[in-house]
């Protein structure tokens, strides 16, 4: 059996990235492949449970590193519950946000450095790394207005951080990107869905056998 294909759509709030995840999904099952389409923090229910703790309360309710712990664990439930199986079965497994989330968010306040959040990912999750990873990148101005339509006022507790953290996590993710061209394709959300979907498309032939 062929082992499947992982594949994570990261960004700033948003930027599309759930509308793209279910585009690319049914795309994919279109063209006859098995696609589990899931998200983090959450994906079974144990790390659901996380993404409550996580994204609820007000902005001191966690430390940072007790912050960064939790979406270390919530992403060690998904890894051995869901992703690990699926990818075994020979699934494709399209994932809204994974690790590169943690190293674009949790490295904000300097506190933390990209090695300790990738030590992290380590014990928790044996260093799984999806085979592509999507950014969806947009101006912060346009990514906040379409966020806060969505949310009505209603943001969660890392989402409605201020403008200047979240400028700072688009600036990571563009320089993971810059990093990592292989894995990392940064892409123009400025432009229509159908647009953005055949792109992603475009950007997986070499993933498809
Ligand atoms: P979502 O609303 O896109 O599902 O994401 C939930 C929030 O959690 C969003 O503000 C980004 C944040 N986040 C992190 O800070 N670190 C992570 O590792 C992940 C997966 C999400």
């Amino acid at each position: 059996m062929t082992q499947g294909r992982f594949i994570s759509l990261e960004g700033g709030e948003g930027t599309g990235k759930s509308t793209q995840a279910k585009a690319l999904a049914n795309a994919l099952e279109k063209k006859g492949y098995v696609v589990r389409l899931t998200r983090e923090p959450g994906g079974t229910p144990g790390a659901e449970i996380i993404r409550d703790l996580l994204l609820t309360g007000g902005e001191d309710k966690w430390d940072i590193r007790t912050e960064a712990l939790l979406f270390a664990s919530a992403r060690a439930e998904h890894c051995a519950k869901l992703i690990r199986p699926a990818l075994t079965r020979g699934e494709w497994v399209i994932c809204d946000r994974f690790i590169d989330s943690s190293r674009a968010y949790q490295s904000v306040s300097g506190e933390l450095s990209d090695a300790e959040i990738m030590e992290l990912h380590q014990v928790g999750s044996n260093y799984l790394m999806p085979d592509r990873t999507f950014i969806l990148d947009l101006h912060e101005a346009v990514a906040a207005k379409r966020a806060a339509a969505r949310d009505r006022g209603d943001s969660d507790r890392i989402g409605g951080r201020d403008s200047d953290y979240h400028q700072a996590v688009m600036a990571n993710f563009r320089q993971f990107a810059a990093d990592e061209p292989n894995r990392i394709r940064l892409v123009d959300a400025s432009q229509d869905a159908e647009s953005i979907t055949a792109m992603l498309l475009q950007n997986l032939v070499d993933l498809m056998s």
